[in-house]
């Protein structure tokens, strides 16, 4: 019988990539939120879930109970940036209580825990960040991550953090991916405005699921083996081996697709400060938050080049 594995937040752009990937390994449990029953279950076809409100610590223990699973990645999480900013007490209760109550019931079971963080904590005026760099969160969102990081471990020091960079790719159910976006414009021959000084290490939402999931279940070997594995544990970086400006991602899309490189606009974070004018976010964002990710690239995890993953995305043979 396959140990099972809880994905929380599986109908969730990452969820979704964890799920597609994890079924040849693990018996997938999937848990979401506000997604109808009837139409995760189209979604996830014969796989179990279950609707959960992982804000209610009574309702989650009680899943806990019912699913008892062999490891949990945790994805669940409150990922707009200016929702958190304008409502820091949905985020807290979520993107900071709900994952350290969860880590600590794995930690009473003792069963991996893999908590997705973020490139985010970091405030991006000093990369490459490595695991060793201190948080200095600018926004409630990646504040609230930080926080989570440091509970969790507090609380369960087993757990292993795995920060992500920029995910890129499309979304299984939810909504529309910025890669999405980008596509759909550039396509329509739209122009973008794009930070040329918005550094990042993206991967697709497919490497990074790989990636947890040689995290969580065989300490980098092919096979599952939550029993035997020397598990990995504290913080991880999962970035991918390109630094790259989200400009420079604009450039080499269309370069991809064959298309005028003008339709990408470079513009720089100063254009757009916080609540200042139209085209402005909420919440303040990182400059170059390119993550070091030497530990896991050592550890086993290979993240293909930037255009090798945009060409599979795209349907390029390159
Ligand atoms: N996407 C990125 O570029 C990126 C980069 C760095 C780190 N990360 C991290 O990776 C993780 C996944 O991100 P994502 O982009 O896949 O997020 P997402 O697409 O916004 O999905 C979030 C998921 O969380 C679920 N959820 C939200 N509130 C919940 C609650 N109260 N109880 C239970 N489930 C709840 C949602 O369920 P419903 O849809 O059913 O409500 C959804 O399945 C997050 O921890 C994020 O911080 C993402």
């Amino acid at each position: 019988m396959l140990p099972k594995l809880l994905i929380t937040g599986a109908t969730g752009f990452l969820g979704f990539h964890i799920l597609q990937a994890a079924q040849t390994h693990w018996h997938v449990v999937g848990a979401y939120h506000r997604a109808s029953r009837r139409r995760a279950q189209r979604f996830f076809g014969e796989i179990d879930n279950g609707r959960i409100d992982l804000g209610d610590f009574s309702e989650t223990k009680a899943m806990m109970a019912a699913v008892r699973p062999a490891a949990v990645i945790h994805t669940a999480a409150i990922t707009d940036l200016d929702y958190c900013e304008q409502y820091p007490h949905e985020s807290l209760a979520i993107n900071l209580k709900s994952a350290v109550h969860l880590a600590g019931l794995c930690g009473d079971r003792d069963i991996p825990f893999v908590f997705t963080s973020t490139d985010l904590v970091f405030d991006g005026a000093k990369a490459p960040y490595g695991e060793a760099d201190p948080v200095t969160p600018i926004n409630v969102y990646g504040e609230h991550k930080a926080l989570a990081e440091e509970g969790i471990l507090a609380d369960n020091a087993d757990a292993v953090i795995c920060r992500l960079p920029l995910l890129i790719g499309y979304a299984g159910l939810g909504r529309e991916t910025f890669f999405q976006k980008m596509i759909t414009a550039f396509r329509a021959g739209q122009e973008i405005t794009l930070f040329g000084d918005g550094i990042r290490t993206p991967v697709s939402g497919a490497v990074a699921a790989q990636g947890l999931l040689q995290v969580v279940g065989s300490g980098f070997e092919d096979d599952v083996n939550v029993a035997e594995i020397e598990r990995v544990v504290g913080l991880l970086h999962l970035g991918g081996r390109d630094v790259i400006s989200l400009y420079e991602l604009g450039l080499l899309i269309l370069q991809l697709l064959g298309l005028d490189d003008r339709l990408a606009i470079p513009i720089s974070l100063s254009d757009a400060p916080p609540g200042q004018n139209d085209r402005s976010f909420l919440a303040a964002r990182s400059a170059n938050v390119a993550l070091d990710s030497s530990r896991a690239y050592e550890l086993g995890y290979d993240p293909p080049s930037l255009r090798t993953q945009i060409a599979k995305l795209l349907n390029l043979d390159c």
